[in-house]
C-alpha cells in the first residue's frame, strides 16, 4: 500500500527510510543533514568508505538512533535541464533503493523524501510522476510505502498524482 505523510522523515516509525544522499555519503544539507543529525555520529562513521556512490545508486546502513532500522542513501541526478538522463537516473535511484531494501527481508516498510527536488533542482512534479510509478511498481512487495512530503503542497502534488495512478491502473 502506498501512503503519503507529510512529515519528518526522521521520526518515521518504518522499517527503512531513505536518504536523498549526495556521492560521498558523508552528508550534507536538507534530508541527507536531519537525517545525519537524528541518527548519530555513529552514521557517519559506518558511510565513511563505503562512497562514492554512483548517481542512480543506493547503499544500505543500520538506522542507529533513529526509530528506522535502516537507512537507504540513494543518490538523485542534479537537474540540469532534462536531457543529461535525469529522468533515468531518478527512477534508478527509487529502483536501487528498492532493491537495497528487498535484500533485507526484515524491511517490510519503507518511507522517500523526494530526492533531487531540493537542492538538486528537480522539478517536483516530474520527480513525482517517477518516484511514484517506482512506488506503484513496487508495491506488491511490501506492506507499507511512504512517499514523505514536507511540504502542503508536496501533498497536494503526490495524492493527486497517486489518485491519477490509481484511475489509469484500476488500482
Ligand atoms: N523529512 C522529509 N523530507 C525532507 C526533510 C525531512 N526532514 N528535509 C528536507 N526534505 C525534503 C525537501 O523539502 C525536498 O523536497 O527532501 C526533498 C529533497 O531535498 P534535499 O534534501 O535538498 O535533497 P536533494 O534535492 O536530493 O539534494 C541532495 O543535498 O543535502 C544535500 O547531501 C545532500 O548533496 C546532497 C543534496
Amino acid at each position: 500500500m502506498i501512503e503519503i505523510l507529510e512529515a519528518d522523515i526522521t521520526t518515521l516509525a518504518v522499517d527503512a527510510i531513505v536518504n536523498a544522499a549526495n556521492s560521498s555519503l558523508l552528508g550534507g544539507g536538507g534530508v541527507d543533514g536531519a537525517i545525519h543529525r537524528a541518527a548519530g555520529s555513529e552514521l557517519l562513521a559506518a558511510c565513511r568508505g563505503l562512497g562514492p556512490c554512483p548517481t542512480g545508486e543506493a547503499i544500505r546502513t543500520a538506522g542507529f538512533r533513529l526509530p528506522a532500522r535502516f537507512v537507504i542513501h540513494a543518490v538523485g541526478p542534479v537537474w540540469r535541464g532534462g536531457r543529461e538522463g535525469e529522468p533515468e537516473r531518478l527512477a534508478s535511484a527509487y529502483a536501487r533503493a528498492f532493491t537495497r531494501a528487498l535484500e533485507e527481508p526484515s524491511i517490510r516498510s519503507v518511507a522517500f523524501p523526494a530526492i533531487s527536488t531540493g537542492v538538486y533542482g528537480y522539478p517536483r512534479d516530474a520527480a513525482c510522476e517517477i518516484a511514484l510509478a517506482q512506488m506503484w511498481a513496487h508495491q506488491p512487495r511490501f506492506e507499507r510505502i511512504v512517499a514523505c512530503v514536507f511540504s502542503r503542497e508536496d501533498g497536494a502534488l503526490y495524492s493527486e498524482t497517486l489518485n491519477r495512478l490509481r484511475a489509469q491502473e484500476g488500482g
